[in-house]
């Protein structure tokens, strides 16, 4: 397949969404608008986003972690086959904001679902197809909390509300899968002003793939 696809990774609040607004509009300029495809996740395709809805309404405070997990999975695997497959075919750059590294620290050492389950589930759904670059935005679960309750406090959904321990142990589990897989995963200051966090991704990214930026 000829697209690029680059995951973008960390705690609630690191700056995710900011960051590949950006990174897309810079990107349309320089290789056109259907060469760029943005993917939220969970979501993304039609399917998915129904799955995702499911996922963080706030009446289901009582699901049980390995169906939340499992919805993650299916969501995963739905936009993996409808969207993520025939853009990369199309030699599209696919920005993807969250895949399976986000399951393996929420569901896997947040919900102590375990991490190597996690990928098992995981990989029936991706069927092996992994990001060639995993930009990881690493930020103090505190300052990622404060963010989220500064600017968006009208729109704090389930997952957000879960206390400052989860949120740590969400953090070290990104942290320990970027010890692991350090080729393919780029860790990015995020604490940094949202300008500086943006260069240091375009780096990256030009690092890994030169024609881009
Ligand atoms: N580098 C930064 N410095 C200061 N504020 C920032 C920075 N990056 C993002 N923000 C602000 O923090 C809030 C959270 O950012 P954003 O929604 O992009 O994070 P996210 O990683 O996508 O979070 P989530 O995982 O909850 O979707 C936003 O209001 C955004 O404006
Ligand atoms: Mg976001």
């Amino acid at each position: 397949m000829d697209g690029k696809f680059i995951s973008f990774e960390g705690p609630d609040g690191a700056g995710k969404t900011s960051v590949i607004q950006q990174i897309q509009e810079d990107l349309e300029q320089q290789l056109g608008k259907e060469a760029v495809k943005y993917i939220r996740e969970p979501g993304g395709s039609r399917i998915s986003e129904e799955i995702r809805q499911l996922l963080f309404d706030n009446q289901n405070a009582d699901m049980d972690p390995r169906t939340e997990a499992l919805l993650f999975a299916a969501s995963r695997r739905q936009v993996v086959v409808s969207e993520i497959i025939p853009a990369l075919k199309a030699g599209k750059t696919i920005l993807c904001d969250r895949y399976v590294d986000s399951s393996i620290a929420y569901q896997g050492a947040g919900r102590g679902l375990g991490e190597q389950e996690i990928w098992q589930i995981n990989q029936f759904a991706i069927d092996g197809l992994m990001p060639d670059l995993t930009i990881y935005l690493d930020i103090e679960s505190e300052l990622g909390l404060q963010r989220i309750a500064e600017h968006r406090a009208n729109q704090v959904n389930r997952l957000d509300k879960e206390k400052l321990a989860f949120h740590q142990t969400v953090r070290q589990s990104y942290l320990r899968l970027q010890q692991r897989h350090p080729a393919r995963i780029k860790l990015i200051d995020a604490s940094q002003p949202l300008p500086t966090v943006i260069n240091d991704v375009k780096t990256t990214i030009h690092d890994r793939f030169s024609e881009l930026f």
